[in-house]
């Protein structure tokens, strides 16, 4: 019996799911209307709905406590829930007729260390509200309506990147998406090569308040420099005149963008592993969203035998970092850069490739 019929007794009338992502290259460059390199992961979420008979909805979200109870003018308390809250308002918004509902989520995607929990539920309820009510929004309106939601339901204010990642990655090639035109291919990794991602067991506790400060200070950037977004500035020269922090945040970003570009043109591993290397240096130094435990990580990762790169993923702060590793030293090396990273007391784990059940 499925979690929907558990919880409703029935059978639903739609479902659909959703993947987390990781991000290879391009931290912090989605709201300066830059390049980023997401890749799709294997954990998902996924969600189920049906209509009920009323009066309001009930959304039960697996190893989240209670069914939770609401109406669309009263948003509910609960932190998930205005996740899906905020999916059902963007739809309202764009012209669905919304019936009550009976709404189920479980999910395999870790949450809170960086690989877009938040946006696979988005996603998968906006799919699945798609299907259900034969909604005509296509996946990049369904990416754009998620955002929307993340902005104004659950208060970060984030860029694109992770919505059109959980929206339009696949899990075997990464997307290079320009977040300002919203054009992307896919980049087919570099040969021989697979992803590893860490978690270094650290929560993201300043990662909302430390976030939306560092957009504010890449606003004002570009403002001293006269340009709409730090997007235009492509020679760290032009960057001469701003005051030291600012100078520093630009010089990320600048530089960032630079690398997502030259690793899609990259010929090897090594290349693109150096480039998220030295995407971690800048992420630490330049722009300051690394703590200890993540640099350590980092440097665990980077020193294992197969691995080209290594670097912290996501918004920074705690969480997770990932690795561009041979395919074929995936499980040693990650299990070596665990270990080492445990006995110095750290509470770190695998999380991509997924354990096997
Ligand atoms: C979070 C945000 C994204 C992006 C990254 C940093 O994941 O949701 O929009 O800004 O941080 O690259």
């Amino acid at each position: 019996m499925s979690g929907f019929e558990q919880v409703f007794g029935a059978a639903p009338g739609a479902q659909a799911d959703a993947p987390g992502r990781v991000n290879l290259l391009g931290e912090h460059t989605d709201y300066n209307d830059g390049f980023v390199l997401p890749i799709a992961i294997a954990q998902r979420t996924r969600v189920a709905m049906r209509r009920a008979a009323g009066p309001g909805f009930a959304l039960h979200a697996q190893g989240q406590g209670d069914t939770v109870s609401f109406e669309l003018d009263s948003p509910p308390a609960q932190h998930f829930a205005s996740y899906v809250y905020g999916c059902l308002m963007l739809a309202r918004r764009h012209g669905a007729q919304l019936p009550p509902l009976q709404i189920h989520v479980e999910s395999d995607v870790p949450m809170g260390v960086g690989l877009s929990s938040s946006a696979a539920l988005e996603v998968a309820t906006l799919r699945c509200l798609r299907q259900l009510l034969g909604l005509t929004f296509d996946d990049v309106q369904i990416a754009q309506m998620g955002q929307r939601a993340e902005i104004e339901f659950a208060g970060v204010n984030c860029g694109i990147m992770d919505q059109m990642a959980s929206s339009l990655a696949d899990t075997t090639r990464a997307l290079l998406l320009d977040t300002r035109s919203l054009e992307r291919r896919f980049v087919d990794l570099p040969a021989g090569s697979a992803v590893l991602v860490l978690d270094s067991g650290m929560p993201r506790s300043l990662a909302a308040s430390g976030y939306n400060q560092r957009r504010a200070e890449c606003e004002e950037a570009a403002r001293l420099l006269g340009v709409r977004s730090l997007r235009e500035v492509t020679d760290v020269a032009a960057l001469r005149g701003l005051p030291d922090l600012l100078r520093r945040r630009a010089r990320h970003v600048v530089s960032e963008n630079a690398r997502v570009l030259q690793a899609v043109n990259c010929s090897s591993a090594g290349e693109f592993g150096q480039l998220m290397n030295a995407s971690h240096a800048s992420l630490r130094d330049d722009y300051e969203v690394s703590i200890p435990e993540l640099d350590r990580l980092v440097a665990l990762l980077q020193a294992q035998e197969g691995v080209h790169g290594a670097r912290l993923t996501g918004a920074g702060f705690g969480g997770a970092c990932v690795a561009l590793c041979d395919a074929d030293a995936l499980q040693r090396a990650g299990l070596a850069a665990v270990t080492k990273y445990r006995e110095a007391g750290g509470r770190g784990r695998v999380l991509v490739p997924p354990l096997p059940d």
